[in-house]
């Protein structure tokens, strides 16, 4: 983290994107902490109360364009050292019963929104900063019921993959995570019996994370699965 001066973070307001927050924060890192519920989020500056600098609020629905373009323009010009595409939902149902609203909801959050704060940042970024993508082990593997999270997370897979060779020759890196279930709130409004103390914690993806931005400017720890060691759920 040694060369992170200004980290913008997605989904911060709570879950994997808090921890993260909390896990990268030092005195010398502007933070931009991203979420849609300003309750939430202003308790993760809470957490964050000791740093020297205070936490940027961006307060904004990815689901829509505009909402991505108003993030955009309040994040201002000044560079990224690290992005943090975690922003995310899971909508968990027979595909049957998916409606259009939810295909345009899950799609804005997990896949346009990811690419096109990518599209802005990344020509701006100096070489050594990263882009982190929190994608899911349903990036790889399909389950029933879960069609429209795979497809999301599939898609911004094949996006990240393709946009790494780009950023490449620039020095930019793209480190992709992937993790299994993680006991947070998404969880919540997926029906069925999930065995949380079988899930990982938030804070086992945010050390992921740290250690993969940790790595020197010339070494990309690219991919990292995450499970839990007893299998998956
Ligand atoms: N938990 C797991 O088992 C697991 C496993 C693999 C991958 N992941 C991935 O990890 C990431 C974080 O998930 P989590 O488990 O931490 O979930 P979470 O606790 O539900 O948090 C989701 C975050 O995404 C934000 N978000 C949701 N809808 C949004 C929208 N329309 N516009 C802007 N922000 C929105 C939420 O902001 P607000 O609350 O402020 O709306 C929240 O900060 C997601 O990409 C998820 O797919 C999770």
């Amino acid at each position: 983290m040694a060369d992170v001066k200004r980290c913008l973070i997605t989904g911060a307001s709570r879950g994997i994107g808090r921890a993260i927050a909390l896990r990268l924060a030092a005195p010398e890192v502007q933070l931009l902490l991203h979420g849609r519920d300003t309750v939430a989020l202003a308790q993760t500056c809470q957490l964050l109360a000791g740093c020297e600098l205070k936490p940027i609020r961006l307060v904004h629905d990815l689901a829509t364009m505009r909402g991505v373009d108003n993030m955009i323009a309040q994040a201002g010009h000044e560079p990224l050292d690290l992005l943090i595409n975690n922003a995310g939902i899971a909508v968990v149902k027979p595909f049957a019963e998916i409606t259009r609203e939810e295909w345009i909801q899950t799609m804005g959050v997990n896949v346009t929104a990811p690419f096109f704060l990518i599209q802005h940042f990344a020509p701006r970024m100096r070489p050594g900063a990263s882009i982190v993508n929190i994608l899911s082990i349903a990036a790889k593997n399909a389950y029933a019921d879960w069609s429209i999270y795979c497809a999301s997370k599939f898609a911004l897979d094949g996006l990240s993959a393709a946009i790494r060779e780009e950023l490449r020759p620039h020095g930019v890196r793209t480190l992709n995570i992937y993790p299994a279930a993680t006991d947070t709130s998404i969880w919540s409004s997926v029906s069925g019996e999930w065995p949380r103390e079988r899930m990982m914690s938030a804070d086992d993806v945010a050390e992921a994370v740290a250690y993969a931005v940790s790595q020197p400017a010339a070494v990309a720890l690219e991919n990292i699965t995450l499970t839990n060691a007893s299998g998956s759920l």
